[in-house]
Protein backbone atom coordinates (compact mmCIF):
# COMPACT_ATOMS: atom_id res chain seq x y z
CA UNK A 1 0.00 0.00 0.00
CA UNK A 2 1.29 3.11 -1.40
CA UNK A 3 -0.12 7.11 -0.07
CA UNK A 4 -2.73 5.27 1.42
CA UNK A 5 -4.98 5.53 4.43
CA UNK A 6 -5.46 2.73 6.89
CA UNK A 7 -8.51 2.47 9.13
CA UNK A 8 -8.34 0.57 11.53
CA UNK A 9 -11.86 -1.49 12.12
CA UNK A 10 -13.22 -1.49 15.44
CA UNK A 11 -16.21 -3.17 14.50
CA UNK A 12 -18.68 0.08 13.20
CA UNK A 13 -21.26 -0.86 10.52
CA UNK A 14 -19.90 2.21 8.50
CA UNK A 15 -16.28 1.76 9.06
CA UNK A 16 -16.90 0.41 4.98
CA UNK A 17 -18.52 3.45 4.10
CA UNK A 18 -15.14 5.55 5.52
CA UNK A 19 -12.91 3.40 3.01
CA UNK A 20 -15.44 4.54 0.38
CA UNK A 21 -15.58 8.05 1.37
CA UNK A 22 -12.04 8.22 0.87
CA UNK A 23 -11.58 5.59 -2.19
CA UNK A 24 -14.01 8.54 -4.06
CA UNK A 25 -11.34 11.17 -3.18
CA UNK A 26 -9.28 8.78 -5.58
CA UNK A 27 -6.59 8.29 -2.44
CA UNK A 28 -6.57 4.40 -1.56
CA UNK A 29 -7.93 3.56 1.66
CA UNK A 30 -7.59 -0.27 3.15
CA UNK A 31 -9.65 -1.66 5.93
CA UNK A 32 -7.74 -3.89 8.44
CA UNK A 33 -8.99 -5.36 11.92
CA UNK A 34 -8.01 -3.38 15.21
CA UNK A 35 -5.68 -6.18 16.48
CA UNK A 36 -3.53 -5.69 13.65
CA UNK A 37 0.03 -5.89 14.93
CA UNK A 38 1.94 -2.67 15.05
CA UNK A 39 4.94 -3.55 12.75
CA UNK A 40 2.50 -4.48 10.03
CA UNK A 41 0.48 -1.45 10.67
CA UNK A 42 3.66 0.50 9.98
CA UNK A 43 4.75 -1.77 7.00
CA UNK A 44 2.46 -0.72 5.65
CA UNK A 45 3.79 3.09 5.45
CA UNK A 46 0.19 4.80 5.33
CA UNK A 47 0.01 8.54 5.12
CA UNK A 48 -2.62 8.85 7.29
CA UNK A 49 -4.46 6.22 10.02
CA UNK A 50 -8.42 6.66 10.88
CA UNK A 51 -9.32 4.65 13.67
CA UNK A 52 -13.15 3.57 13.72
CA UNK A 53 -16.34 3.71 15.53
CA UNK A 54 -17.18 0.00 17.52
CA UNK A 55 -19.36 -0.95 19.82
CA UNK A 56 -17.03 -1.89 22.59
CA UNK A 57 -16.64 0.37 25.48
CA UNK A 58 -12.89 1.53 26.61
CA UNK A 59 -13.57 0.89 30.09
CA UNK A 60 -14.39 -2.63 29.67
CA UNK A 61 -12.18 -5.38 30.54
CA UNK A 62 -12.89 -7.00 27.21
CA UNK A 63 -12.25 -3.36 25.20
CA UNK A 64 -10.81 -3.47 21.95
CA UNK A 65 -7.32 -1.88 21.74
CA UNK A 66 -4.57 -1.24 20.17
CA UNK A 67 -0.90 -0.38 21.12
CA UNK A 68 0.03 3.47 22.52
CA UNK A 69 2.99 3.24 20.57
CA UNK A 70 0.58 4.05 16.94
CA UNK A 71 0.45 7.93 18.63
CA UNK A 72 3.85 7.99 18.85
CA UNK A 73 4.36 6.47 15.23
CA UNK A 74 4.34 10.13 13.47
CA UNK A 75 1.75 9.12 11.53
CA UNK A 76 -1.62 11.45 11.32
CA UNK A 77 -4.56 10.05 13.83
CA UNK A 78 -8.11 10.58 12.93
CA UNK A 79 -10.38 8.74 15.72
CA UNK A 80 -14.07 8.51 15.02
CA UNK A 81 -16.83 7.66 17.68
CA UNK A 82 -14.79 4.84 19.55
CA UNK A 83 -11.80 5.93 18.10
CA UNK A 84 -11.72 9.38 19.68
CA UNK A 85 -13.10 7.64 23.62
CA UNK A 86 -9.94 4.98 22.77
CA UNK A 87 -7.68 8.17 21.95
CA UNK A 88 -8.80 9.73 24.69
CA UNK A 89 -8.08 6.60 27.13
CA UNK A 90 -5.32 5.42 25.94
CA UNK A 91 -3.52 8.68 26.38
CA UNK A 92 -4.22 9.84 29.85
CA UNK A 93 -7.87 11.36 29.77
CA UNK A 94 -10.91 10.22 30.75
CA UNK A 95 -14.34 8.38 29.44
CA UNK A 96 -17.28 7.53 31.19
CA UNK A 97 -20.64 6.36 30.49
CA UNK A 98 -23.08 9.26 29.45
CA UNK A 99 -25.89 9.88 31.53
CA UNK A 100 -27.96 8.65 27.95
CA UNK A 101 -25.79 8.69 25.15
CA UNK A 102 -26.64 10.88 21.90
CA UNK A 103 -28.48 8.97 19.04
CA UNK A 104 -29.10 10.58 15.75
CA UNK A 105 -28.64 14.41 14.66
CA UNK A 106 -27.12 16.56 17.26
CA UNK A 107 -25.77 20.31 16.61
CA UNK A 108 -22.02 20.77 16.35
CA UNK A 109 -19.92 23.92 17.55
CA UNK A 110 -16.76 24.63 16.50
CA UNK A 111 -14.69 26.06 19.59
CA UNK A 112 -11.22 26.30 17.89
CA UNK A 113 -10.16 26.55 14.22
CA UNK A 114 -8.47 23.30 13.43
CA UNK A 115 -7.12 22.25 10.58
CA UNK A 116 -10.08 19.44 10.30
CA UNK A 117 -12.21 21.86 10.02
CA UNK A 118 -11.16 24.12 7.55
CA UNK A 119 -14.23 25.50 5.22
CA UNK A 120 -16.88 24.09 7.81
CA UNK A 121 -19.77 26.26 9.31
CA UNK A 122 -19.03 27.16 13.03
CA UNK A 123 -22.77 25.60 13.62
CA UNK A 124 -23.41 22.25 11.91
CA UNK A 125 -25.70 19.10 12.19
CA UNK A 126 -23.45 15.78 12.78
CA UNK A 127 -24.41 11.91 13.21
CA UNK A 128 -24.09 10.93 16.97
CA UNK A 129 -24.28 7.18 17.73
CA UNK A 130 -22.74 6.68 21.24
CA UNK A 131 -23.00 5.91 24.79
CA UNK A 132 -20.24 6.79 26.48
CA UNK A 133 -18.09 10.04 26.42
CA UNK A 134 -14.74 11.68 26.63
CA UNK A 135 -15.04 13.56 29.94
CA UNK A 136 -11.42 14.88 29.85
CA UNK A 137 -9.27 14.99 27.28
CA UNK A 138 -5.54 13.69 27.54
CA UNK A 139 -2.96 16.32 28.21
CA UNK A 140 -1.33 18.11 25.02
CA UNK A 141 -4.97 17.97 23.51
CA UNK A 142 -8.16 20.75 23.12
CA UNK A 143 -11.24 20.63 23.31
CA UNK A 144 -12.00 21.66 19.50
CA UNK A 145 -15.66 21.48 19.24
CA UNK A 146 -19.18 20.40 21.40
CA UNK A 147 -22.63 19.39 20.99
CA UNK A 148 -23.94 17.68 24.60
CA UNK A 149 -20.63 16.27 25.45
CA UNK A 150 -16.83 16.98 24.12
CA UNK A 151 -17.31 16.05 20.35
CA UNK A 152 -14.18 16.87 19.19
CA UNK A 153 -10.15 17.06 20.43
CA UNK A 154 -6.88 17.53 19.13
CA UNK A 155 -3.39 17.50 19.50
CA UNK A 156 -2.14 19.20 16.49
CA UNK A 157 1.75 19.15 17.46
CA UNK A 158 1.16 15.92 17.03
CA UNK A 159 -1.30 15.44 14.16
CA UNK A 160 -4.02 13.65 16.57
CA UNK A 161 -7.48 14.59 15.76
CA UNK A 162 -10.90 12.93 17.14
CA UNK A 163 -14.50 13.45 16.44
CA UNK A 164 -17.42 11.97 18.46
CA UNK A 165 -19.63 12.18 15.14
CA UNK A 166 -19.90 10.39 12.42
CA UNK A 167 -18.10 12.42 9.14
CA UNK A 168 -18.78 9.80 6.89
CA UNK A 169 -22.83 9.50 6.83
CA UNK A 170 -24.63 11.91 5.04
CA UNK A 171 -26.56 13.01 8.09
CA UNK A 172 -23.43 15.06 8.94
CA UNK A 173 -23.98 17.87 7.10
CA UNK A 174 -20.54 18.61 6.45
CA UNK A 175 -18.43 15.01 7.36
CA UNK A 176 -17.47 14.69 4.00
CA UNK A 177 -15.43 17.94 3.78
CA UNK A 178 -13.95 16.83 7.46
CA UNK A 179 -12.62 13.98 5.99
CA UNK A 180 -11.47 15.61 2.69
CA UNK A 181 -9.56 18.01 5.62
CA UNK A 182 -7.89 15.13 6.93
CA UNK A 183 -7.03 13.05 4.13
CA UNK A 184 -5.54 16.26 2.31
CA UNK A 185 -4.55 18.83 4.82
CA UNK A 186 -3.57 16.98 7.54
CA UNK A 187 -2.34 13.61 5.53
CA UNK A 188 -1.21 15.25 2.49
CA UNK A 189 -2.23 12.02 0.96
CA UNK A 190 -1.44 12.42 -3.01
CA UNK A 191 -4.61 11.23 -5.59
CA UNK A 192 -3.22 7.83 -6.84
CA UNK A 193 -6.39 5.57 -6.83
CA UNK A 194 -7.84 5.77 -10.25
CA UNK A 195 -10.06 2.88 -11.26
CA UNK A 196 -8.84 3.03 -15.28
CA UNK A 197 -5.51 2.27 -14.13
CA UNK A 198 -6.70 0.02 -11.68
CA UNK A 199 -8.26 -2.18 -14.43
CA UNK A 200 -4.88 -1.68 -16.99
CA UNK A 201 -2.88 -3.12 -14.26
CA UNK A 202 -5.24 -6.23 -13.15
CA UNK A 203 -5.12 -7.09 -17.25
CA UNK A 204 -1.78 -6.96 -16.89
CA UNK A 205 -1.20 -9.00 -13.42
CA UNK A 206 -3.73 -11.64 -14.80
CA UNK A 207 -2.19 -11.95 -18.09
CA UNK A 208 1.31 -12.58 -16.31
CA UNK A 209 -0.74 -14.85 -13.81
CA UNK A 210 -2.42 -17.25 -15.97
CA UNK A 211 0.23 -17.63 -18.69
CA UNK A 212 -1.50 -19.75 -21.40
CA UNK A 213 -3.58 -21.64 -19.12
CA UNK A 214 -7.33 -22.12 -18.78
CA UNK A 215 -9.58 -20.36 -16.31
CA UNK A 216 -12.95 -21.29 -15.30
CA UNK A 217 -15.62 -19.36 -13.60
CA UNK A 218 -19.29 -19.31 -12.30
CA UNK A 219 -20.72 -17.36 -14.10
CA UNK A 220 -24.31 -16.38 -12.52
CA UNK A 221 -25.13 -12.67 -14.32
CA UNK A 222 -25.12 -10.96 -11.29
CA UNK A 223 -22.64 -7.77 -10.98
CA UNK A 224 -19.79 -9.13 -9.47
CA UNK A 225 -19.22 -12.29 -11.60
CA UNK A 226 -20.31 -10.68 -14.35
CA UNK A 227 -17.80 -7.79 -14.25
CA UNK A 228 -15.06 -10.42 -13.19
CA UNK A 229 -15.73 -12.25 -16.11
CA UNK A 230 -14.99 -9.53 -19.16
CA UNK A 231 -12.18 -8.12 -16.68
CA UNK A 232 -11.03 -11.98 -17.29
CA UNK A 233 -11.62 -12.13 -20.92
CA UNK A 234 -10.06 -8.96 -21.52
CA UNK A 235 -6.86 -10.15 -20.43
CA UNK A 236 -6.84 -13.81 -21.37
CA UNK A 237 -9.92 -13.92 -23.93
CA UNK A 238 -11.07 -17.56 -24.96
CA UNK A 239 -8.81 -19.14 -22.54
CA UNK A 240 -11.96 -18.16 -20.18
CA UNK A 241 -14.28 -20.72 -19.88
CA UNK A 242 -17.61 -19.63 -18.17
CA UNK A 243 -20.35 -21.86 -16.85
CA UNK A 244 -23.47 -20.88 -16.27
CA UNK A 245 -25.98 -23.00 -14.20
CA UNK A 246 -29.42 -22.76 -14.98
CA UNK A 247 -31.27 -24.04 -11.32
CA UNK A 248 -34.48 -23.24 -13.14
CA UNK A 249 -34.85 -20.80 -9.85
CA UNK A 250 -33.72 -18.00 -11.94
CA UNK A 251 -35.87 -14.54 -12.58
CA UNK A 252 -38.22 -14.72 -16.38
CA UNK A 253 -35.60 -15.34 -19.15
CA UNK A 254 -32.69 -14.79 -17.07
CA UNK A 255 -30.57 -17.88 -18.90
CA UNK A 256 -31.48 -16.42 -22.31
CA UNK A 257 -30.50 -12.79 -21.26
CA UNK A 258 -27.03 -13.89 -19.56
CA UNK A 259 -26.34 -15.73 -23.05
CA UNK A 260 -27.50 -12.47 -25.04
CA UNK A 261 -25.46 -9.85 -22.82
CA UNK A 262 -22.07 -11.83 -22.49
CA UNK A 263 -22.17 -15.22 -24.75
CA UNK A 264 -22.89 -12.86 -27.51
CA UNK A 265 -22.15 -9.48 -26.61
CA UNK A 266 -18.63 -10.00 -25.61
CA UNK A 267 -18.31 -13.03 -27.15
CA UNK A 268 -17.07 -14.95 -24.12
CA UNK A 269 -17.27 -19.01 -23.76
CA UNK A 270 -19.96 -19.83 -21.68
CA UNK A 271 -21.46 -23.30 -21.18
CA UNK A 272 -25.51 -22.99 -20.50
CA UNK A 273 -26.27 -26.47 -18.06
CA UNK A 274 -29.99 -26.75 -17.67
CA UNK A 275 -30.76 -27.87 -14.58
CA UNK A 276 -34.07 -27.13 -13.60
CA UNK A 277 -35.26 -30.17 -13.64
CA UNK A 278 -32.47 -31.64 -11.33
CA UNK A 279 -33.43 -28.89 -8.60
CA UNK A 280 -36.67 -28.88 -8.97
CA UNK A 281 -36.44 -32.85 -8.28
CA UNK A 282 -34.59 -31.85 -5.08
CA UNK A 283 -36.50 -29.88 -3.75
CA UNK A 284 -39.52 -31.88 -3.77
CA UNK A 285 -40.92 -32.37 -0.22
CA UNK A 286 -38.77 -29.86 1.22
CA UNK A 287 -40.44 -26.87 2.76
CA UNK A 288 -37.49 -26.12 5.37
CA UNK A 289 -36.24 -22.63 4.30
CA UNK A 290 -32.81 -23.89 5.68
CA UNK A 291 -32.99 -27.56 4.59
CA UNK A 292 -33.84 -25.98 0.51
CA UNK A 293 -30.81 -23.53 0.78
CA UNK A 294 -28.76 -26.65 1.69
CA UNK A 295 -30.15 -28.51 -0.87
CA UNK A 296 -29.85 -26.27 -3.70
CA UNK A 297 -26.17 -25.56 -2.70
CA UNK A 298 -25.35 -29.11 -2.53
CA UNK A 299 -26.70 -29.63 -5.93
CA UNK A 300 -25.21 -26.46 -7.50
CA UNK A 301 -21.39 -27.35 -6.13
CA UNK A 302 -22.43 -31.33 -7.98
CA UNK A 303 -23.71 -29.27 -11.24
CA UNK A 304 -21.35 -27.60 -10.99
CA UNK A 305 -18.07 -29.78 -10.28
CA UNK A 306 -19.26 -32.20 -13.19
CA UNK A 307 -19.24 -29.49 -15.93
CA UNK A 308 -16.20 -28.27 -14.98
CA UNK A 309 -14.11 -31.49 -15.39
CA UNK A 310 -15.12 -31.40 -19.18
CA UNK A 311 -12.76 -28.64 -19.65
CA UNK A 312 -9.70 -30.19 -18.52
CA UNK A 313 -6.27 -28.77 -17.56
CA UNK A 314 -8.17 -25.66 -16.06
CA UNK A 315 -5.53 -24.36 -13.72
CA UNK A 316 -7.17 -21.32 -12.15
CA UNK A 317 -11.05 -21.20 -11.10
CA UNK A 318 -12.17 -17.24 -11.05
CA UNK A 319 -14.19 -15.82 -8.48
CA UNK A 320 -16.29 -12.34 -8.31
CA UNK A 321 -14.85 -11.72 -4.76
CA UNK A 322 -15.23 -8.47 -3.82
CA UNK A 323 -13.68 -5.82 -1.04
CA UNK A 324 -16.41 -6.17 1.36
CA UNK A 325 -16.10 -10.04 1.39
CA UNK A 326 -12.62 -9.83 2.01
CA UNK A 327 -13.60 -7.36 5.10
CA UNK A 328 -16.02 -9.39 6.48
CA UNK A 329 -14.63 -12.40 6.15
CA UNK A 330 -12.19 -11.00 8.47
CA UNK A 331 -14.39 -8.89 10.66
CA UNK A 332 -13.51 -8.04 14.31
CA UNK A 333 -17.18 -9.60 14.98
CA UNK A 334 -16.39 -12.56 13.86
CA UNK A 335 -17.75 -14.33 10.15
CA UNK A 336 -21.45 -14.43 12.31
CA UNK A 337 -22.29 -11.05 11.69
CA UNK A 338 -21.57 -11.25 8.18
CA UNK A 339 -24.65 -10.80 5.99
CA UNK A 340 -23.61 -12.81 3.08
CA UNK A 341 -21.99 -15.70 4.56
CA UNK A 342 -23.75 -17.59 1.92
CA UNK A 343 -21.92 -17.64 -1.05
CA UNK A 344 -23.46 -17.08 -4.60
CA UNK A 345 -21.39 -20.00 -6.21
CA UNK A 346 -20.94 -23.28 -4.83
CA UNK A 347 -17.42 -24.49 -3.17
CA UNK A 348 -14.78 -24.97 -5.18
CA UNK A 349 -14.49 -28.59 -6.69
CA UNK A 350 -11.83 -29.82 -4.17
CA UNK A 351 -10.47 -32.15 -5.72
CA UNK A 352 -9.61 -30.29 -9.27
CA UNK A 353 -7.19 -28.36 -7.00
CA UNK A 354 -7.21 -25.22 -8.87
CA UNK A 355 -5.50 -21.69 -7.58
CA UNK A 356 -8.19 -18.90 -6.78
CA UNK A 357 -8.43 -15.61 -9.99
CA UNK A 358 -9.88 -13.25 -8.15
CA UNK A 359 -9.43 -9.35 -9.51
CA UNK A 360 -11.86 -7.94 -7.98
CA UNK A 361 -10.76 -8.10 -4.14
CA UNK A 362 -9.51 -4.55 -3.61
CA UNK A 363 -12.98 -3.26 -4.78
CA UNK A 364 -15.77 -2.11 -3.51
CA UNK A 365 -19.40 -2.66 -4.91
CA UNK A 366 -19.74 0.75 -6.47
CA UNK A 367 -15.95 0.36 -8.36
CA UNK A 368 -16.96 -2.84 -9.27
CA UNK A 369 -19.88 -0.77 -11.30
CA UNK A 370 -17.89 1.88 -12.47
CA UNK A 371 -15.65 -1.24 -13.93
CA UNK A 372 -18.30 -2.78 -14.99
CA UNK A 373 -19.50 0.30 -17.16
CA UNK A 374 -15.73 1.03 -18.28
CA UNK A 375 -15.23 -2.38 -19.21
CA UNK A 376 -18.53 -1.72 -21.94
CA UNK A 377 -21.34 -3.62 -19.77
CA UNK A 378 -24.67 -1.80 -20.11
CA UNK A 379 -25.50 0.31 -17.21
CA UNK A 380 -28.61 -1.52 -16.32
CA UNK A 381 -26.68 -4.49 -15.31
CA UNK A 382 -24.04 -3.15 -13.45
CA UNK A 383 -26.69 -1.64 -11.77
CA UNK A 384 -29.07 -4.89 -10.76
CA UNK A 385 -30.45 -5.63 -7.50
CA UNK A 386 -28.56 -8.87 -5.97
CA UNK A 387 -29.92 -11.82 -5.89
CA UNK A 388 -29.84 -14.45 -3.56
CA UNK A 389 -28.12 -18.18 -4.41
CA UNK A 390 -30.81 -19.66 -3.88
CA UNK A 391 -32.94 -17.62 -6.02
CA UNK A 392 -36.87 -18.07 -6.02
CA UNK A 393 -35.96 -21.44 -3.90
CA UNK A 394 -36.53 -18.97 -1.19
CA UNK A 395 -39.20 -16.53 -2.36
CA UNK A 396 -41.54 -19.24 -3.08
CA UNK A 397 -42.74 -20.05 0.77
CA UNK A 398 -43.11 -23.78 1.44
CA UNK A 399 -42.55 -26.69 -1.18
CA UNK A 400 -41.24 -25.53 -4.31
CA UNK A 401 -42.60 -26.86 -7.55
CA UNK A 402 -42.65 -25.85 -11.57
CA UNK A 403 -46.04 -24.45 -11.56
CA UNK A 404 -45.01 -21.85 -8.68
CA UNK A 405 -41.91 -21.09 -10.50
CA UNK A 406 -43.81 -20.22 -13.58
CA UNK A 407 -46.03 -17.75 -11.48
CA UNK A 408 -43.99 -16.63 -9.43
CA UNK A 409 -41.79 -15.36 -11.99
CA UNK A 410 -44.37 -13.78 -14.12
CA UNK A 411 -45.25 -11.57 -11.02
CA UNK A 412 -41.94 -10.83 -10.22
CA UNK A 413 -40.93 -9.45 -13.89
CA UNK A 414 -43.80 -7.40 -13.73
CA UNK A 415 -42.87 -5.79 -10.63
CA UNK A 416 -39.67 -4.84 -12.22
CA UNK A 417 -40.85 -3.90 -15.21
CA UNK A 418 -42.72 -1.31 -13.72
CA UNK A 419 -40.13 -0.29 -11.10
CA UNK A 420 -37.83 0.40 -14.66
CA UNK A 421 -40.86 2.53 -16.72
CA UNK A 422 -41.47 4.95 -13.36
CA UNK A 423 -37.96 4.88 -12.56
CA UNK A 424 -37.96 3.83 -9.07
CA UNK A 425 -35.63 0.66 -9.88
CA UNK A 426 -32.40 2.80 -8.91
CA UNK A 427 -34.29 4.44 -5.97
CA UNK A 428 -34.58 1.16 -4.06
CA UNK A 429 -32.04 -1.30 -3.21
CA UNK A 430 -33.76 -4.86 -3.64
CA UNK A 431 -37.43 -5.61 -4.94
CA UNK A 432 -38.69 -8.46 -5.60
CA UNK A 433 -41.91 -10.44 -5.21
CA UNK A 434 -43.02 -13.70 -3.13
CA UNK A 435 -45.62 -16.04 -3.09
CA UNK A 436 -47.39 -17.47 -0.35
CA UNK A 437 -48.77 -20.66 -0.10
CA UNK A 438 -51.55 -19.48 1.10
CA UNK A 439 -54.92 -19.12 -0.86
CA UNK A 440 -57.74 -16.48 -1.02
CA UNK A 441 -61.20 -15.98 -2.29
CA UNK A 442 -61.50 -13.33 -4.46
CA UNK A 443 -63.72 -12.18 -7.57
CA UNK A 444 -63.20 -12.11 -11.33
CA UNK A 445 -65.82 -11.10 -14.04
CA UNK A 446 -68.45 -12.99 -12.08
CA UNK A 447 -66.48 -15.59 -10.88
CA UNK A 448 -65.23 -16.42 -7.33
CA UNK A 449 -61.61 -17.33 -7.82
CA UNK A 450 -59.52 -19.52 -4.73
CA UNK A 451 -55.94 -18.52 -5.92
CA UNK A 452 -52.39 -17.86 -4.39
CA UNK A 453 -51.61 -14.29 -2.19
CA UNK A 454 -48.01 -12.76 -3.25
CA UNK A 455 -46.07 -9.96 -1.87
CA UNK A 456 -44.41 -7.58 -2.86
CA UNK A 457 -41.15 -6.33 -1.71
CA UNK A 458 -38.87 -3.45 -1.50
CA UNK A 459 -36.26 -2.55 0.84
CA UNK A 460 -33.84 0.74 0.78
CA UNK A 461 -30.71 0.23 2.91
CA UNK A 462 -26.93 0.54 2.32
CA UNK A 463 -25.54 -2.48 3.57
CA UNK A 464 -27.94 -5.09 3.91
CA UNK A 465 -27.48 -5.27 7.58
CA UNK A 466 -30.44 -3.19 8.14
CA UNK A 467 -33.25 -1.90 5.83
CA UNK A 468 -36.17 -0.18 5.85
CA UNK A 469 -39.10 -0.62 3.33
CA UNK A 470 -39.26 1.64 0.55
CA UNK A 471 -42.13 4.05 0.41
CA UNK A 472 -43.38 3.51 -3.22
CA UNK A 473 -46.14 6.08 -4.07
CA UNK A 474 -49.81 4.14 -3.77
CA UNK A 475 -50.78 4.85 -7.13
CA UNK A 476 -47.91 2.83 -8.29
CA UNK A 477 -48.34 0.00 -6.41
CA UNK A 478 -51.98 0.09 -7.14
CA UNK A 479 -50.39 -0.35 -11.12
CA UNK A 480 -47.80 -3.26 -9.70
CA UNK A 481 -51.32 -4.48 -8.01
CA UNK A 482 -54.01 -4.96 -10.57
CA UNK A 483 -50.95 -5.39 -13.31
CA UNK A 484 -49.91 -9.34 -11.92
CA UNK A 485 -54.00 -9.74 -10.69
CA UNK A 486 -55.24 -9.18 -14.49
CA UNK A 487 -51.94 -10.75 -15.83
CA UNK A 488 -50.43 -13.64 -13.84
CA UNK A 489 -53.25 -16.66 -13.74
CA UNK A 490 -52.69 -18.01 -10.11
CA UNK A 491 -52.48 -14.75 -8.10
CA UNK A 492 -55.37 -13.37 -7.04
CA UNK A 493 -54.47 -10.83 -4.03
CA UNK A 494 -51.22 -8.51 -3.12
CA UNK A 495 -49.78 -7.48 -0.01
CA UNK A 496 -47.08 -5.05 0.12
CA UNK A 497 -44.24 -5.70 2.53
CA UNK A 498 -44.05 -2.62 5.23
CA UNK A 499 -41.45 -4.38 7.53
CA UNK A 500 -38.06 -3.18 8.14
CA UNK A 501 -35.14 -4.86 8.85
CA UNK A 502 -34.71 -5.46 11.70
CA UNK A 503 -36.48 -7.46 12.70
CA UNK A 504 -37.65 -8.53 9.71
CA UNK A 505 -35.33 -9.97 7.09
CA UNK A 506 -35.07 -8.56 3.48
CA UNK A 507 -36.24 -12.12 2.30
CA UNK A 508 -38.78 -14.00 3.73
CA UNK A 509 -36.99 -17.04 4.32
P1 LIG B 1 -31.82 -10.99 4.50
O1 LIG B 1 -33.00 -11.73 4.00
O2 LIG B 1 -30.95 -11.81 5.40
O3 LIG B 1 -30.94 -10.69 3.20
O4 LIG B 1 -32.18 -9.65 5.08
C1 LIG B 1 -29.82 -9.84 3.13
C2 LIG B 1 -29.24 -9.94 1.74
O5 LIG B 1 -28.71 -11.25 1.54
C3 LIG B 1 -29.35 -11.88 0.46
N1 LIG B 1 -29.54 -13.31 0.81
C4 LIG B 1 -28.86 -14.30 0.24
N2 LIG B 1 -27.91 -14.30 -0.71
N3 LIG B 1 -27.78 -16.65 -0.56
C5 LIG B 1 -27.39 -15.49 -1.12
O6 LIG B 1 -26.54 -15.52 -2.01
C6 LIG B 1 -28.72 -16.74 0.42
O7 LIG B 1 -29.05 -17.81 0.90
C7 LIG B 1 -29.29 -15.49 0.83
N4 LIG B 1 -30.23 -15.15 1.76
C8 LIG B 1 -30.36 -13.81 1.72
C9 LIG B 1 -30.67 -11.15 0.27
O8 LIG B 1 -31.17 -11.26 -1.05
C10 LIG B 1 -30.29 -9.74 0.64
O9 LIG B 1 -29.66 -9.08 -0.45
Amino acid sequence: MKNGILILDFGSQYNQLIGRRIREMEVYSEIIPFHTPLETILAKKPVGIILSGGPSSVNSPQAHLVDKALFEAGIPILGICYGMQLTAHLLGGKVTKGAKGEYGKSEFEILRSSPLFTGISRRSTVWMSHFDEVEQVPEGFEISGRSGVIAAMANEKKNIFAIQFHPEVTHTAEGARMLENFVFQICKAKQNWKLSGYIERTIQDIKEKVGDHKVILGLSGGVDSSVAAVLIHKAIGNQLQCIFVDTGLLRLNEGRQVMENYGAHFNMNIDMVDASERFLSKLKGISDPEAKRKAIGNEFVAVFDEESKKFEGAQFLAQGTIYPDVIESQSVNGPSSVIKSHHNVGGLPEDMKLQLLEPLRELFKDEVRKVGEELGIPHHLVYRHPFPGPGLGIRILGEVDSEKVAILQKADAIFIEELYAHELYEKVSQAFVVLLPVKSVGVMGDERTYEYTAVVRSANTIDFMTATFSKLPWEFLELVSNRIINEVKGINRIAYDISSKPPATIEWE
